[in-house]
């Protein structure tokens, strides 16, 4: 028997303001055409003043608990993914915590950016499989709104706030990639890029900053690593490509979307797209389609899927699970 994570819920949350591309026509030299051409977002969802990314992952968190039948007291751990935490420190993860009004077990929270949520999902399941938690809420959020340069339309046009969430359960498997649960991961980093996604300031340069892309130069890098980390996974896991009911991609670029599914060989009736509605919401963008995708009635129990995702690092990887 191996012991394995499996979903036991998953929820999300997104802010009540909604952004459509036409808005960014009164302030900047674009045009909702050029930002749906050449990204596939339409709209995407701003925080209010003083929401932040601890308020919408607990919101997220309590969807998902609701989902699961479970409450916040039977959680052993809380990781968050978010590059956008409320605070310095304390971490997000502990603010959701008291928040939720929990008062054992550990939370903490993971950085890799726009691949936070495959780290983050990838950690806890280490912590399951070692036998370190039983239950784990495993959340992505994100107020990139909070880091954007409004002047910048090669940059704020595609970004969005959001947080999903998901639980994760010990539960024994045999073993084999039948089981439920989380199947392989495969995590990847490369320092070396750093400048190609960053945000150019932070608590030791005494500045909160704003992010700066290179988009074209991250674009070249996510198909081929993309597909080759989900390629990685699914070896790893025992299964190919053929096996795949769904890729749930970070929803960063429609064109880097249909790419990577059409260099994994897999049409895009197997993929859950979500970017249209929500544009990046980086460490979020994952846990959200998810959810969405379960809403729809796209994702069901036995399925498997795969997810991927890239950004600042570089930092890249994938998740093989089965719903
Ligand atoms: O989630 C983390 C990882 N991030 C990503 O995966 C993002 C990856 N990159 C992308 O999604 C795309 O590269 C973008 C959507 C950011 C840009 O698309 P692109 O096809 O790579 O365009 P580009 O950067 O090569 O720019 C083409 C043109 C430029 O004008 P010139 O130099 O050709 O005259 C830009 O100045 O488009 C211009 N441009 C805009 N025009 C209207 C850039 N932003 C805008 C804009 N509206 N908002």
């Amino acid at each position: 028997m191996t012991r394995r994570a499996v979903i036991a819920g998953i929820g999300h949350y997104l802010p009540e303001r909604i952004v459509e591309n036409a808005e960014f026509e009164a302030t900047l030299d674009t045009s909702d055409e050029w930002i749906r051409s050449r990204s596939g977002i339409e709209r995407r969802h701003f925080a209010a003043e003083g929401e932040t990314t601890s308020n919408m992952a607990t919101k997220a968190a309590q969807n998902a608990l609701a989902d699961a039948g479970m409450t916040a007291d039977d959680i052993d751990a809380i990781v968050v993914a978010t590059s956008t935490a409320d605070l310095t420190f304390p971490s997000a993860a502990t603010m959701v915590q008291a928040q939720l009004g929990m008062t054992k077990g550990f939370a903490f929270d993971v950085q890799a950016v726009c691949a936070g949520f495959v780290y983050a999902l990838s950690n806890a399941n280490a912590l399951v499989a070692s036998g370190q938690a039983d239950k784990v809420l495993v959340i992505g959020a994100e107020t990139f709104s909070k880091i954007m340069d409004w002047t910048d339309r090669s940059t704020c046009v595609l970004f969005g706030d959001g947080a999903g969430a998901l639980v994760l359960e010990a539960q024994e498997g045999a073993g084999t990639s039948d089981d439920r649960g989380i199947l392989a991961t495969d995590l990847n980093s490369d320092g070396r890029f750093k400048d190609l996604l960053y945000v150019d300031g932070g608590v030791s340069t005494q500045n909160t900053g704003h992010l700066r892309m290179q988009g074209n130069q991250v674009f070249r890098h996510a198909v081929e690593k993309l597909a080759s980390t989900a390629h990685t996974s699914l070896e790893r896991a025992g299964l190919g490509a053929d096996d795949v009911d769904w890729i749930v991609p970070h929803q960063a670029n429609i064109r880097i979307i249909q790419g990577t599914a059409k260099k994994m060989g897999l049409p895009m009736d197997k993929v859950v797209v979500t970017v249209q509605d929500h544009g990046n919401t980086s460490a979020a963008s994952i846990p959200l389609a998810l959810s969405v995708g379960k809403a729809r009635g796209q994702i069901k129990q036995g399925d498997l899927i795969v997810t991927e995702a890239i950004g600042g690092g570089l930092a890249w990887g994938s998740v093989v699970l089965r719903w």
